[in-house]
């Protein structure tokens, strides 16, 4: 049978994902922190887990010591699917993990029949908005000061859409 840690098809050597737990909540908020202007908070993180989303973290090397690299987030609506975060490393960033990641979470989701998946990104993070369209996700609207931003204003969300 095979390993729910181990699953993911065409892992690199090394590379594994694992369910999200509250153990893993230090490292995974310590990511979140060092990459985010305006983080998720540890409540966030707990009532998603709570709530049973499916969250995933992702291990660079076979040991449970090693360092987390990265993890994400979704929410199941029905048959549509939300990527609520996806979040590297910061010392990671350019390494193609990111998409690793979004091909992880598009395969579990294929397999629970989901038919698309949405996401909301800020229209600022040009790196984010270049990942997913680059990946296959278009634009399909905005949400008007969806984001807090700096000095208490607000930032549009861009909504994106990815056939499943
Ligand atoms: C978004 C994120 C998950 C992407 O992961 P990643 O491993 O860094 O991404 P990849 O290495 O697969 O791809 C990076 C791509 O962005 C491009 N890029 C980098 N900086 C860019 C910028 N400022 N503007 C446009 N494109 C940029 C790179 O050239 C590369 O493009 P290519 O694949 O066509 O060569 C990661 O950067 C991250 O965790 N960022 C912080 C958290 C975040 O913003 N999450 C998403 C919103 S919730």
């Amino acid at each position: 049978m095979m390993d729910e840690r181990t699953a993911g098809a065409g892992l690199h050597a090394g590379l594994r994902f694992e369910a999200m737990q509250e153990a893993h909540l230090p490292q995974v908020l310590a990511i979140e922190e060092e990459v985010h202007a305006h983080p998720w908070t540890l409540g966030n993180f707990r009532d998603s887990l709570a709530s049973g989303y499916p969250a995933w973290v992702l291990r660079t090397a076979d040991t449970e010591q090693a360092p987390l690299a990265g993890y994400f987030l979704l929410m199941e609506a029905l048959d549509e699917v939300h990527l609520l975060n996806v979040s590297l490393r910061r010392a990671l960033h350019g390494s193609g993990l990111g998409r690793l990641m979004i091909d992880e979470a598009v395969r579990r989701m294929r397999a629970r029949n989901m038919v698309s998946m949405l996401l909301e990104v800020r229209p600022s993070n040009e790196r984010a908005l270049h990942v997913y369209r680059r990946y296959g996700f278009a634009e399909i609207g905005r949400r008007k000061g969806y984001y807090p931003a700096a000095g208490h204003l607000r930032e549009d969300a861009v909504v994106m859409r990815l056939p499943l």
